[in-house]
């Protein structure tokens, strides 16, 4: 695995590759990697043949109030556990290397932003486009994987992919959990005990909405309810929002009879956990290439 810090380097060798036509799989992170990242690049193996990792803690998509300074960060791990992935190259830019402060043109998403994560985290995704963005370019990926714990990115990605014509797929990857159905997190170390044994209430009422649906509760408002009542029932967390929009487009749904994306998001004392699943009316929707 060879580690890279710069743009000059990162482009002479995603240029040779091309030369050589290789296929190259792509993993944006932002570190502190987990299972629900290593996922992602086991999946880019059988994708393509070279794989290129990012490793950047992107501050252009953190608010000021964020947490960007606190942002867990761990380096040295990180290369050991890329490395035992099979990662060709690991790239690991400084903020200035990426953001030498010569902007012309800002991005700006305009759609698929004003709802769930978007709502509470004003130009969040704007930072995700920007930077993304400038990673597509550089590592010249032909398949990019992101997971689906963090769906709103992935539909805003896709609207980001398909406004530009990037000529990248994007891969949507199961959410991977902990055996008791925690969405895998970089931030749940933050999580008190106590928040770590009631966070896993936010899977279990997103299961008990999908019960509901395959049931055939069709008026999303009682779903959306009970949702909030099994959580406040359970945990101590303060609900951000639970909400059920259609996917991709995360547009609002008056009655369920297509796909659909149940998300909620609960602010415990130091970390705010979001999850979500996918459904149709005949149940979960296994996701690849969107
Ligand atoms: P980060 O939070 O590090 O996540 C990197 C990728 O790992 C994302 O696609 C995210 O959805 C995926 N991921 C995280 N936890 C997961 C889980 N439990 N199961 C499946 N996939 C999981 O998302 C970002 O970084 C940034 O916004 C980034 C895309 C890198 C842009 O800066």
């Amino acid at each position: 695995m060879k580690i890279i810090r710069t743009i000059e380097e990162l482009t002479s060798i995603t240029g040779q590759l091309k030369e050589a036509n290789k296929t190259i799989g792509f993993v944006p992170t932002m570190g502190y990697l987990h299972e629900g990242h290593t996922t992602l690049m086991d999946q880019s193996k059988t994708y393509a043949d070279i794989l290129i990792v990012s490793i950047f803690v992107n501050p252009r998509q953190f608010g000021p109030n964020e947490d960007f300074e606190r942002y867990p960060r761990d380096e040295k791990t990180d290369q050991t556990i890329a490395a035992e992935h099979d990662v060709d190259y690991l790239f690991m830019p400084s903020v200035d290397e990426m953001y030498p402060g010569n902007d012309v043109v800002t991005l700006h998403v305009t759609d698929r932003v004003d709802v769930l994560c978007g709502k509470s985290r004003p130009n969040h995704f704007d930072g995700v486009a920007t930077v993304l963005t400038k990673l597509f370019h550089l590592t010249r990926a032909d398949y990019v994987f992101f997971g689906l714990k963090d769906a709103q990115q992935v539909a805003v990605v896709k609207g980001l992919v398909d406004t530009f014509n990037f000529p990248v797929k994007i891969i949507a990857v199961p959410t991977v959990r902990e055996v008791d159905g925690l969405a895998k997190s970089s931030r749940n170390v933050y999580l008190s005990d106590k928040e770590r044994q009631e966070a896993i209430y936010l899977f279990k009422a997103l299961k008990e909405a999908k019960q509901l649906i395959i049931d055939g509760e069709k008026n999303p408002v009682m779903i959306k309810e009970k949702v909030k009542k099994y959580i406040e029932h359970h945990t101590n967390g303060k609900i951000d929002y639970v909400d059920i929009l259609t996917f991709p487009s995360l547009d609002t749904v008056e009655k369920i009879n297509q796909q659909i994306i149940i998300a909620v998001a609960v602010q415990f004392t130091k970390a705010r956990l979001i999850d979500n699943i996918i459904v149709e009316p005949s149940g979960t929707v296994p996701y690849a290439i969107i």
